[in-house]
């Protein structure tokens, strides 16, 4: 399922050497750190793991009316989830609060719509792109954005994030508005 391979001269951790590696030894990677992973790092994680139907089964779970977040890992460095979603499910517009991350798309079309916020102008649209099966995208800071499973894609979605760190509160933001609310994804469903 991996579709971008990188030299391991490369990899600059050192708990990982294996050119992929299982969803479980990502999160004994992620559960060994004592420092925030570079967002460079967790991009080169995500593009390596390989993961197995059995090994994400666990954290498979659709709900109606919006996506759903399961936690696979959390310390005080970093996160892993799993999000579910089905055709129409997308995030409020939001920015990560001083945290970055990286997304693999396991299954399905992730689409992403960029914005820049101007404090006298408000929040404008930037840009979109799709990320397909297997693709690795991410967030550094400042960065403000919208993901979602397409309402045209007639098939679920599936993907895995990485942030470091865990993310807290987070800020909403409306198109053509200056105004910025706070937002807590919503921890209810979380496996830990
Ligand atoms: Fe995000």
């Amino acid at each position: 399922m991996l579709t971008h391979l990188e030299s391991t001269d490369t990899l600059q951790s050192n708990d990982i050497k294996a050119k992929s590696f299982s969803l479980q030894a990502l999160v004994e990677a992620l559960k060994s750190q004592k420092t925030m992973p570079a967002l460079e790092q967790i991009y080169d994680w995500l593009r390596r793991v390989d993961v197995t139907a059995a090994e994400i089964a666990p954290y498979i779970g659709f709900k109606e009316g919006n996506y759903w977040r399961h936690r696979v890992f959390r310390n005080d460095f970093v996160e892993m989830l799993v999000l579910c979603w089905r055709p129409g499910h997308r995030t409020p517009i939001h920015d990560h609060n001083g945290s970055h991350g990286g997304v693999r798309v396991l299954e399905g079309t992730l689409w992403e719509t960029i914005f820049h916020y101007d404090a006298v102008k408000g929040l404008e649209y930037k840009t979109a792109r799709e990320h397909t099966d297997g693709s690795v995208t991410g967030s550094d800071i400042p960065d403000i954005h919208q993901l979602g499973n397409p309402d045209v894609s007639e098939q679920n979605l599936v993907t895995i994030h990485v942030y470091a760190p865990p993310l807290g509160v987070l800020h909403t933001y409306k198109p053509g508005s200056v105004k910025i609310d706070l937002y807590v994804p919503d921890e209810s469903e979380s496996f830990t």
